[in-house]
């Protein structure tokens, strides 16, 4: 930290008051070329720091709009995107009576059984790259 703080606080307002900024527009004329060059590396460098950062920014923006688009397979941020949507939330409860020797539970939200695995993951996986499958539960 002590090294962010010295060059916030010593080295860039050292550098910053060196850079030739003239008290006009039309100051620039009565620079040297050294001065010149010195104000237009400053610039150079300055824009390019910012242009950096835009298209960083504007890079991740894009990336999580991207992720949220809704209700698209394998590109959205909704899990659900056609069991129960009438509801606001879907809970079941499988009593452990239910439950023979084992049970498949499915994970991906895209079983016609659900909540209940009938294999429909295998689809979802091979059309999105997904990796999902079911919780298998054993007695
Ligand atoms: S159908 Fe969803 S995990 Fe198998």
């Amino acid at each position: 930290m002590d090294f962010y703080r010295r060059i916030v606080t010593e080295i860039l307002p050292d550098k910053l008051q060196r850079v030739p900024v003239p008290d006009s527009f039309f100051g620039i004329f009565k620079l040297s070329v050294s001065e010149l060059a010195s104000l237009a590396l400053f610039t150079g460098a300055s824009g390019f720091v910012v242009y950096s950062v835009y298209t960083t920014c504007q890079l991740k923006l894009d990336q999580y709009r991207k992720a949220s688009k809704p209700n698209s397979v394998g590109k959205g941020t909704l899990v659900n995107i056609s069991w129960r949507k009438d509801v606001s939330k879907v809970a079941d409860t499988i009593s452990a009576d239910e439950i023979g020797e084992k049970v498949a539970m499915c994970r991906c939200w895209r079983s016609k059984k659900f909540p209940y695995c009938d294999g429909s993951h295998n689809q979802h996986n091979a059309t999105t790259g997904d990796n999902v499958g079911p919780l298998l539960v054993k007695k």
